[in-house]
Formats: structure tokens, sequence, C-alpha cells
């Protein structure tokens, strides 16, 4: 345990609001495995964050748990890594609101998401997606984690996370680490199939934009068929070609070959030979993580008692962080 203290801290965390995407994997969790063996990993289903939008009771429980099997099957080894459900760990919803006491109106006003999701959904701009942030900062900071893997799309709300831990600091003394984002240089920002200039998102109405984790073999062959490209019928990475590039970096992110060796391989091949590659590459890359869901998801107990167990290693790191915060702040110990 000594020496795995040592080692830095990486807490990242994903939403249980749908089926994890090919994007949720590229962007953030592909390498959640291979870190394990270097950093003292600590990863969070943020079942807290997805009820900022509604969700359907049995649906959510089974999205919840199959997301908990899903990234185990990715390669979450709980032996090495805490992998815990947010919302079995107190402290998170009560860091949560100490530092929304801490984070400014016109700080979560400025928030990209909070604009796009309250666009999406004007019926229930409810006050938690507005606050959704200072919960993200809970997370975070309650681990004093150093790196944070998330992709591009999370980058503003850990820009916050920085501050709110800084300002925290400077009222009081050091009692927050300050955290760095681990973002990839490719893959970053997967696009959707049907529209690249947006990204893939798990709660698109349209099936045929995203890859599930789990879509079966016929179904993710066909969506890359159908994915929007261009009329150049030239298999390149340049500006304006953001259905090709966007293949390219998915191509890239499941085989490890560059942009160049890419290019070259499909010289004077057209667009159909390109996505059949593509998708061929990403069922091959998904067999065996689908093969372990399979078996995994089978094991309830079993599951049941990894969550069980990591939820309570989870509470006794984050409990530390919490009472030193309560006693800085003056409350009654
Ligand atoms: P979420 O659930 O939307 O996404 C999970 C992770 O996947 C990344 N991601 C993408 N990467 C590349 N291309 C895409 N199209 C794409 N879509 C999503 C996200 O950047 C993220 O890393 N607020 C977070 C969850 C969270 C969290 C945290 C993350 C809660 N607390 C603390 C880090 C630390 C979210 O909604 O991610």
């Amino acid at each position: 345990m000594e020496t795995a203290e040592r080692k830095k801290i990486i807490f990242s965390a994903i939403q249980p609001s749908g089926t994890i995407t090919l994007g949720n994997y590229l962007g953030a969790w592909k390498n959640c495995a291979a870190l394990q063996d270097e950093y003292n990993c600590i990863y969070a289903l943020a079942d807290l964050h997805a009820i900022t939008v509604r969700q359907e009771p049995a649906k959510f429980r089974h999205n919840t748990l199959e997301a908990y099997a899903l990234l185990m099957a990715c390669g979450i080894d709980v032996e090495k890594s805490i992998f815990f459900i947010q919302s079995q760990v107190h402290t998170h919803a009560e860091l949560a609101w100490i530092l929304n006491c801490y984070t400014q109106f016109g700080e979560l006003s400025r928030m990209t998401q909070f604009k796009d999701k309250s666009a999406k959904h004007p019926e229930n701009i409810n006050a938690g997606l507005f606050t959704y942030p200072s919960l993200m900062a809970a997370d975070i900071l309650l681990y004093q984690a150093e790196l944070v893997p998330v992709g591009a799309d999370q980058k503003q709300h850990l820009e916050l996370a920085r501050n709110i831990a800084e300002r925290f600091n400077g009222v009081y003394s050091p009692t927050f680490t300050v955290p760095d984002g681990y973002i990839p240089k490719t893959n970053a920002r997967i696009m959707s199939l049907q529209d690249p200039t947006r990204k893939m998102s798990k709660s698109d109405e349209n099936a045929n934009a995203y890859i599930a984790m789990l879509d079966k073999p016929d179904d993710i062959m066909r969506k890359f068929k159908r994915a929007v490209t261009d009329s150049e019928a030239c298999v390149r990475y340049a500006e304006g070609k953001d259905g090709v590039n966007n293949l390219m970096g998915i191509y890239s992110g499941v085989t490890g070959k560059s942009f160049d060796e890419i290019e070259k391989e499909f010289e004077g091949k057209g667009y159909g030979d390109f996505k059949t590659a593509v998708g061929e590459a990403v069922v091959e890359h998904l067999r065996p993580i689908q093969e372990r869901y399979e078996q995994l998801s089978k094991d309830k107990a079993y599951l049941e008692r990894c969550y069980r167990e990591n939820a309570e290693k989870a509470l006794a790191i984050s409990q530390r962080t919490l009472r030193k915060v309560m006693k800085k702040i003056g409350f009654v110990q």
C-alpha cells in the first residue's frame, strides 16, 4: 500500500446515462487499463450527475450496472484500482454542496455544456444542471487527484475545478491538489457519424450517429457504411474533411496506425473500401471486450461485491479530505 500511495493519483468518471460509446472509449477510457500500473487510479460511475436529465428508473439502474461490467471488461481491474458508483459514496454530494458556496454564478453561467443542455431540454433547466461542475470538482478534489483523463468536451469543467481548488486553498490554506487534465492528442473528440461537426454522443436520438460499445458486428458495419463523408473520394486528413478525419481517427485509435500509414493504405481506393476496413477494425477491437462483458455480466454477485467494497474504499479516502475541509471552514467537529 505504501508504494501505491507514492504513485500519482488519477481520477475519472463517466455518466451511466445511456450506453457507453466508442467516443467515450477512444476519448477517455481506452487507456484506463494501461494507466493502472503506473498510477493510483480511482474511477467512478457518475450516477449523481446523470439525474440532471430525467432518467427512467429501471433503465437507469440497468445502464449503471451495464456500465460497471463494461468498464471492467475494458480493463479496469479492481485489484489495482478503485472503481465505485458515485451515489454510494455520500461525501460527493456533501463536498459538492460546500464547493457550490465557493463557485460563482458567473462561472457556472459560462459553461458551454450547461448552455447546450438547457437548449436541448428547455422544459427542465434544473439547478442541478447548473451546479453540475461543482459536483464534478468535488469528485476530483476529494481524492486529491493529480491527473484527470477526459475527452476535450470536459476541459472547461476541469478548468473550473482547478479554479475552485485554487480559490479554496487561497481562502484557507493548501487543502486540495490542483488537478491537471490528461487529454489525448488524437481522438479527444470523436464526432457523430451522421453529422461530423458534432461530437458523438450517447444521448443522440439517431442511433446511426454513434457506435455503442455493445453494438453487434452487423450494426457496426452498417453504421460505418452509412457514415457521412464528402465527395472528394480521397482518404486524407485535411481541413474541411470532418467525416473522413473522424473515421481516420477512429481507425488509428483501434489499429494503432498513423495517419500517414492510413493515407498510404487507401491510396487509389474509394470510401467504400475505407469504411469497410474501419468497421471491421472496430468490430475486431471490440470483440474481446464484448466477450469479457458477456461473462462478467452473468456474475451479478461478483459485480455487487466489487462495487460495494470499492465504495467503502472510496469513502475512507474521501472522508479524509472532507473532514479537513469542514474543519478549515469552521464546522463544529
Ligand atoms: P461523459 O459521461 O459525458 O463522458 C465520459 C468521458 O468520455 C469523454 N467523451 C468523449 N471523448 C471523445 N469524443 C467524444 N465524442 C466523447 N464523448 C464523451 C468525456 O470527455 C469523458 O471523459 N462530467 C463527465 C463525467 C464526470 C467526470 C467527473 C469526469 C463526472 N465527474 C470527474 C472526470 C472527472 C461527463 O459527463 O462525461
